[in-house]
């Protein structure tokens, strides 16, 4: 099956052209053409990103990127006739740079007479990991996913710990109640200085500071860690970072580097404790572990994943190659293509699609 995806949700346009076959737990991914425009450095000089410059960002360069994409995939008149539908991302994300995909991929969708297949960007996020990259070594990748698994999906605008019961049956069992870790890392990163986005920075800095001492030097809160559900909460630690950051006088880069350090430490350590109590609390029918989004990227996070599945001998652990950890359009046509085989009816849907700024992807 040929899907061509389009990804606007937040801060990268992304177009890619799929051929992908067999099975579900293990479909055969073929990437024909796959190009990406971030818009990272144009948001950096406002800490985060600016909703309207997206959306004139994603305007500008969705033709350019598809042109790319269908120049990389080398199809002729004839074979492009044979792509199967135009998979979009329809939510969550900024509602004005979602509608801008929409409304290219509905308007491509009339020009080539294909359906249009609207994608939860979340769920592209958790089948990211179905692809495989013979080009790094990402463990278990080859092997078939078995459901039922848990997800923790880690991003800029979500913390969310998933119960996949099957492809197309999600429950959230556990959800940040303010900012998202991703978020977190960014916010803290720029209260130290350092450039958008916060996460790769801080972990650079904390990977250091690691190396040379076993123990923080800065103590900070481990927010609801011991409560009894599996909630997350973010927003204490980074004002816990800036009360400690008004007692400082001036910020050296040591102390930079020891902040960004402890909040790593903290951050993780309330990741994995709940993680750890979602996949006790599921018990034995539990036979993965899924790890993705932005933050899946993390060294320290992959670490300390490693040491906990020591506890759970069990349970398989599957994180995207670093290519598929953050936004990007292959992910997106994943995603389309396990609704394709599950519903098939969705290739058939006239209902115009609406971008929703906060798409669930539980039913
Ligand atoms: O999934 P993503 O690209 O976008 C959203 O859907 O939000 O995630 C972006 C987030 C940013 O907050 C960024 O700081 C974080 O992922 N991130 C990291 C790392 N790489 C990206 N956080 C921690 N460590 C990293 N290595
Ligand atoms: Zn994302």
């Amino acid at each position: 099956m040929k899907i061509l995806a389009i990804e606007t949700s937040c801060d990268e346009t992304a177009v890619a052209l799929l051929d992908i076959n067999g099975a579900l737990e293990k479909p055969d991914i073929k990437v024909l053409g796959n190009t990406l425009l971030s818009q990272v450095a144009l948001h950096a000089q406002y800490g985060g990103v600016y909703p309207n410059l997206a959306k004139r960002e994603h305007e500008k360069n969705l033709p350019i990127l598809l042109e790319q994409t269908l120049r990389e995939a080398q199809l002729s008149e004839a074979e492009l006739r044979t792509v199967d539908c135009i998979a979009v991302t329809n939510g969550p994300g900024l509602e004005p740079a979602l509608w801008v995909g929409i409304n290219f991929a509905e308007k491509l969708g009339k020009s080539w007479h294909k359906p249009v297949v609207p994608v939860n960007h979340m769920e592209g996020h958790l089948v990211s990991v179905l692809f495989r990259d013979e080009n790094a070594k990402i463990k278990n990748q080859n092997e078939k996913l078995e459901l039922p698994a848990l997800g923790l999906l880690v991003s800029g605008g979500h913390t969310e710990l998933v119960h996949i019961k099957d492809f197309g049956n999600y429950e959230i069992i556990g959800r940040t109640r303010d900012d998202a870790v991703g978020e977190a890392f960014d916010k803290t990163a720029r209260m130290l200085g350092l450039p958008y986005p916060g996460g790769p920075e801080i972990s650079r800095l904390a990977e250091k500071v690691r190396k040379r001492s076993a123990n923080d030097k800065i103590k900070l809160p481990r927010p609801m860690i011991h409560s009894k559900n599996l909630d997350f909460s973010f927003s204490g630690l980074k004002t816990a970072v800036l009360y400690r950051l008004k007692t400082e006088k001036g910020l050296n880069d040591k102390f930079k580097a020891d902040m960004a350090r402890a909040f790593e430490d903290a951050a993780v350590e309330v990741l994995i404790e709940k993680t750890r109590k979602a996949l006790f609390e599921l018990g034995d029918k539990i036979k993965t572990l899924i790890v993705a989004g932005g933050v899946s990227a993390n060294a320290h996070l992959s670490q300390e994943l490693e040491k906990l599945m020591g506890k759970f001998s069990n349970i398989v652990l599957r994180i995207p190659t670093k290519l598929l950890t953050t936004d990007n359009a292959i992910m997106i046509g994943i995603a389309a293509f396990i609704k394709i085989k599950k519903t098939p009816e969705t290739l058939k849907e006239k209902t115009p699609i609406i971008a929703s700024g906060n798409l669930s992807f539980t039913s």
